[in-house]
């Protein structure tokens, strides 16, 4: 067994992708996560323990429980426009917690962090690709929560041994092939989740927002960066603290840009659903165009991405989409967390003892739905050809 890390908001969508991933190259993985998100069923691998940033005693005691290498810390809010109705509790949750847990650092004497950041940091952008020394001026509470967690842990590790890798996250889309693990919230806005669900006719039509910035077709260009690669950034990016590595800011995309329109045309000839699109005004805060220059990540960490591909992020977002519509539709409706549920081995280390009674009143009633898993190789397989079947029978139209 490796060295053991601790994983705040393991069991939300990222999260999950790396903690997987920590558990292949043999990790021993402690998550901490409140599941306000996060589902429990997303936790394939260590323990999980389920607590909020905010409660400091609780924390301590897990870091004098154990004895960490590394943190990698992905628990946060991450929506922009819900920063901007409360942004006190975005700077609650993401930049005081962030303290909290480097106060926790300092004291158990742990010296390495990853943490998850945003190009939101960068705000309204004049030249692409961003670079990771472009100036960060967020435009939004989020973006600004985020960059002043980005401040601490500098400030931190100049006065102190912390080595940390702060990573920029562009446009994170897809989901794992195996179909264990996506993005699960109900109220996703991103593009390819609005995508898909008008796809799945779970949304009668969807949305572009602006047909009028100055990009080619008129609408925003962003950088989508597969989940699965995102995730072996943070595993190259642990190797590279364990190897000694000095402190790192670095972009997460492709430096590849897809149009909304490109996007969507996509979703329509991958699920061969031809869903109304609506032409309405840009969203506040929108920047036209946004890409990640990536030479830093690859020169500095060698990372080398598999799924630079918009139609293998939109394969697994749609086959992802649709596997949770089925299992919704079917009345698949068995509790994740039953003994026969195979998704979450982690958990049952976490929760010996009376897992059903202390998870229960934890669990939103949304998790009860997970079995998904089980027809995911049947939904994907028959995808391209099936897809538009398979959603006649479920919606009967
Ligand atoms: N869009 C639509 N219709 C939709 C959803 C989105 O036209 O239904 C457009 C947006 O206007 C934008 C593009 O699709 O032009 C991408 O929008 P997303 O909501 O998918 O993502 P954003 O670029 O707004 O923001 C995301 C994350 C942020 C992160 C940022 C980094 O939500 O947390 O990427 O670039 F900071």
């Amino acid at each position: 067994m490796k060295n053991k890390v601790l994983v705040t908001g393991g069991a939300g969508y990222i999260g999950s992708h790396v903690v997987r991933q920590l558990g292949e190259m043999n990790y021993d993985v402690v998550v901490y996560d409140n599941c306000s998100t996060g589902s429990p069923t997303s936790v394939l691998h260590g323990e999980l323990i389920i607590g909020d940033l905010a409660d400091t005693e609780h924390l301590y005691q897990v870091f004098a429980k154990h004895q960490f290498s590394a943190v990698l810390h992905f628990a946060a809010s991450l929506s922009v426009p819900e920063s901007v109705a409360r942004p006190l509790d975005y700077y609650a949750n993401n930049t005081r917690n962030t303290l909290n847990l480097l106060r926790c650092c300092s004291v158990m004497n742990v010296n390495q962090i990853i943490f998850s950041s945003t190009a939101a940091v960068y705000g309204e952008v004049g030249e692409n690709p961003v670079t990771e020394s472009t100036l960060t001026s967020p435009i939004n509470p989020y973006g600004r929560s985020k960059l002043m967690s980005e401040w601490l842990i500098q400030d931190y590790a100049a006065a102190s041994s912390l080595r940390y890798v702060i990573l920029r996250y562009f446009n994170v889309a897809g989901a794992e092939p195996g179909g264990r693990l996506g993005q699960i919230s109900l109220n996703a806005t991103h593009l390819i989740a609005a995508a898909c669900n008008a796809a799945l006719k779970r949304k009668s039509a969807m949305q572009i927002y602006g047909t009028d910035f100055p990009t080619p077709d008129g609408t925003g260009i962003r950088d989508y960066i597969h989940v699965e690669d995102l995730a072996t950034a943070h595993l190259d990016a642990l190797r590279y603290l364990e190897e000694n590595g000095e402190s790192q800011i670095l972009n997460c995309g492709y430096g590849q840009g897809y149009s909304v329109r490109q996007v969507i045309e996509r979703v329509k000839a991958i699920s061969g659903v031809d869903f109304p699109v609506i032409e309405t005004d840009r969203r506040p805060g929108d920047p036209a165009c946004v890409t990640a220059c990536a030479d830093k990540i690859s020169k500095v960490l060698g990372w080398l991405p598999l799924y630079n591909d918009l139609d293998k992020i939109v394969h697994t977002s749609l086959a992802w989409e649709m596997s949770r519509v089925c299992s919704l539709s079917l009345g698949l409706t068995s509790n994740a967390l039953s003994p026969s549920c195979s998704l979450a081995p982690g958990i049952s280390a976490a929760i010996t003892g009376q897992p059903k009674r202390l998870y229960s009143s934890h669990i939103p009633d949304y998790w009860n739905v997970a079995t998904f898993h089980e027809l995911y190789p049947f939904i994907y397989l028959g995808l391209l050809d099936k897809l538009q079947s398979v959603r006649s029978k479920i919606f009967k139209d």
